[in-house]
Parts: structure tokens; C-alpha cells; sequence
């Protein structure tokens, strides 16, 4: 009783005072539709239960995105020694134990079905995994009608050893990325994404060391507090990926916790859950350290939308006269605009898009960023007057 009265007072202090007021305004962000409303009490709280149970009281299509690092029924059996004859501490924990694959798939099934239940219909699910159960999850899942978007493989270039040689050392995990159904409007921060990996679209494979050094949560004996404690750079890249500010995130195998300080560190609500009083003791002090750090990235300023206003408006409003000249960057004229809002050269009149296409020849093509004209000597991009136009309109709404 004191216990759960503790346990009480700690997740209201961690939600109402610790995480601040930067992450109390993206929890009040948060759409009050009626599923949301009712999702209120649970929020950035942990749930401690079989997460089965715990799923049930969560209302219908409520959370945005979850993460899943369920049992991996590994199968461990025998003492693993390093090299050196130090014992290996693996993962023969009782929560990873099943009699049987039937068993195993039994529960995989009753969790992923309510995980789908609770999902939005645009939202989306990431499960991880091993050789040991991903193919599995995976098959359970398709039946289950979710879509899967990626496998994507978290590979370890500090993988553990094979300590006894007698296969390839294994160094990588797989994450499935699914939808509810192939039809959802599901988030994708593809902008967000590429400047992460240097301005590169971002591939499938992502190298992230396994969870390590001063990461890596102790118990009061030093040893590990948690066996399979997830790398927080893999949290970061899954829920700065596929959610927005503001957004829920579920994890209903909580652990230490990685889902729910990754969560709040990008301005994201979390709700985790578990049964282990332990493990939920060390992800809510390791959530109440955590600092909430909105930046470009986390507020997704890279993916705002450019003002829906067409060429048409830029003409009416003087922004853009009829007749002038358009010029690429380097000051070529390439064609002039027309009362229609279209442009024309030499031989026809075509959208800016299509007469930028042809200008570069390729198949399509932005025209917005390739064309510009001629103001007070210099060139300026006629995607700036889009910006000035709505700027203004937003002044006036004042
Ligand atoms: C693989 S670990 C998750 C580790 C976590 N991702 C982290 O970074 O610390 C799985 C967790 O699920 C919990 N668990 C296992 N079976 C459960 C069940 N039926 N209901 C709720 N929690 C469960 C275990 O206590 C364990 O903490």
C-alpha cells in the first residue's frame, strides 16, 4: 500500500513539476479529441501490470506511435564464458521465458492485437527484435492486417562476441516499422531525417554502438540494472522519425525506460508500461534527470510545409507583373510570365514547374526553387514572395 501510494506521489511530482514547462506546453499541445482526453490520466506516467491488462484500460485509437521491445524467448541455455573465463551476464530472465512457441506466439498475438486497437489510425508500430522471434512477430503482425513500411537493421559495431566460435558473431537486431493498415496517413519526417544522416536520405541500416559505458544504468551492486537496456540514439532516430511535438508515444515493454526519456527529451508524451516494480523504480528517476531539448530538429522545423499560394496570387496582389522576365540562378532568362499565371518561351506556355523541368531537362521539377527575378539589381527566388504573401496575410488576420 505505502509502495503504491509512493509510487503514486513520484509519477504526479515527475509530471507536474520535474519535466518543466517546455514539456508541460507539448503535453497540453496535445489534440483533446475524446480517445486523447480520456488518455490523459495515463500520460508520462508508468503503468505497472502485465502490459495486456495494462493496454485494455487505454481508450481506442489514442496513441500516435509505439515502440515494442518485447520478450525475445531467447532461449539461452548453459553458461556463457568470454574468452578471459569471466562469466557473460546474457538475458535468463523470467520474463523471457515461455513453455513453448506456441505460448510465445499466443502472447505476441493478445499484445500486438490490443497495440492495435489503441493506435490511431495514422499512427504507427515499431518492433524489435531478433533472429529469435522476428520472423514471428513479423508473421503474427501481417495476419494481424498491420502494413509494414521497413525492416529496419540496427546494426552494432560493438556487437558481443561469439564466445565460443561456433557461428558468425551476431550484430544486428531488426526493427519492423508498420501502420495500422495500408491505407494510413502515417508521419514520416523524411526531411528531418536526411539532415540527421548529413543531407543524405537516411538508409534502413542504422550503426549504433549497443548501450554502453556512463548510458548504461547501475544498480546499487554496479551491475547492470537492466540486461537488454536499449542505446538511446536508437530511441532518438524511431520517435524523431514517425512522431510529431506534442504526440504519444506507448511503450508497453518499458524497462529501463529508454522510450520514455527519449520521448521527453524531444517534447513527446510517453506512457510505458510494465511489471517489473524494480525496472519502473529506475525509469522514473532516469525520466525525472531527463532534460527536455526542443531544437530544430525535435520541433521539425525542417518539414513545415511551403504557403499553398499560387502564381496567380503573386500576379493580382503586384508581388509579380505580367511580362517580366524569370531567370534561373545564374541569371539566364529562360522564360516570361503570362496573365494566366503560367509562363512562356519561344515555344509554348507551360506551369513553372513543367517549364523548369524542361529548362533542366528532366522529367519533373520544382519551379518555385529554380526561378527567380530581378529586384534592385539582384536576383531574388520567387518562392520568397510565397513567404512575404503569407506573412502578410497573417499580419492582417491580427
Ligand atoms: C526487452 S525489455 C525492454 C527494455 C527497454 N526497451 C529498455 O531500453 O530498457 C522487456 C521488458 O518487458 C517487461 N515485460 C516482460 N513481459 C511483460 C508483460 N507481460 N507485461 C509487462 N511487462 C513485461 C520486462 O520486465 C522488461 O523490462
Amino acid at each position: 500500500m505505502l509502495e503504491a501510494l509512493l509510487r503514486y506521489i513520484n509519477t504526479w511530482w515527475i509530471h507536474e513539476s520535474v519535466l518543466g514547462q517546455a514539456y508541460t506546453d507539448c503535453v497540453n499541445k496535445t489534440k483533446p479529441s475524446n480517445s486523447k482526453s480520456a488518455l490523459m490520466p495515463f500520460l508520462n506516467k508508468v503503468i505497472e501490470g502485465d502490459c495486456i491488462e495494462s493496454l485494455k484500460k487505454l481508450p481506442d485509437a489514442s496513441v500516435d506511435m509505439i515502440f515494442a521491445d518485447p520478450p525475445y524467448f531467447m532461449q539461452t541455455e548453459g553458461v556463457l564464458l568470454r574468452s578471459n573465463g569471466e562469466k557473460f551476464a546474457g538475458i535468463d530472465d523470467d520474463w523471457d521465458k515461455f513453455a513453448d512457441y506456441e505460448e510465445y506466439d499466443a502472447f505476441t498475438n493478445a499484445w500486438l492485437k490490443e497495440c492495435k486497437r489503441v493506435l490511431t489510425p495514422n499512427g504507427s508500430i515499431w518492433v524489435i527484435g531478433a533472429f529469435q522471434n522476428i520472423y514471428r512477430v513479423g508473421y503474427i503482425m501481417q495476419n494481424l492486417g498491420f502494413w509494414i513500411l521497413n525492416d529496419v537493421i540496427w546494426s552494432k559495431p560493438n556487437a558481443v562476441p561469439n564466445f565460443g566460435g561456433t557461428r558468425f558473431q551476431n550484430s544486428h537486431e531488426t526493427m519492423l516499422w508498420c501502420t495500422k493498415d495500408q491505407k494510413s496517413k502515417y508521419t514520416f519526417n523524411y526531411k528531418t531525417m536526411k539532415e540527421v544522416n548529413g543531407g543524405k536520405q537516411h538508409k534502413s541500416v542504422w550503426d549504433i554502438g549497443i548501450c554502453i559505458g556512463s548510458e548504461r544504468i547501475k544498480g546499487a551492486d554496479g551491475k547492470k540494472a537492466h540486461p537488454t537496456q536499449k542505446p538511446e540514439q536508437l530511441l532518438y532516430k524511431v520517435i524523431l522519425s514517425s512522431t510529431k511535438p506534442g504526440d504519444v508515444v506507448l511503450d508497453p515493454f518499458f524497462g529501463t525506460g529508454t522510450t520514455g526519456a527519449m520521448a521527453k527529451r524531444l517534447g513527446r508524451n510517453f506512457i510505458g508500461l510494465d511489471n517489473s516494480l524494480e525496472y519502473i523504480s529506475v525509469a522514473e528517476k532516469r525520466i525525472s534527470e531527463e532534460v527536455v531539448q526542443l531544437d530544430h530538429l525535435s520541433k521539425l522545423e525542417l518539414e513545415v510545409k511551403p504557403p499553398r499560394v499560387s502564381m496567380l496570387t503573386l500576379i493580382e496582389t503586384g508581388k509579380l507583373e505580367v511580362g517580366e522576365e524569370l531567370f534561373d540562378k545564374k541569371g539566364n532568362s529562360i522564360c516570361s510570365l503570362a496573365a494566366t499565371g503560367y509562363v512562356v518561351d519561344e515555344t509554348e506556355e507551360l506551369s513553372i514547374h513543367k517549364m523548369s523541368a524542361k529548362s533542366l531537362k528532366l522529367a519533373n521539377n520544382n519551379g518555385w526553387d529554380y526561378f527567380f527575378v530581378f529586384r534592385d539589381g539582384k536576383l531574388k527566388p520567387i518562392n520568397d514572395f510565397r513567404y512575404e504573401y503569407e506573412e502578410e496575410q497573417s499580419n492582417e488576420a491580427i
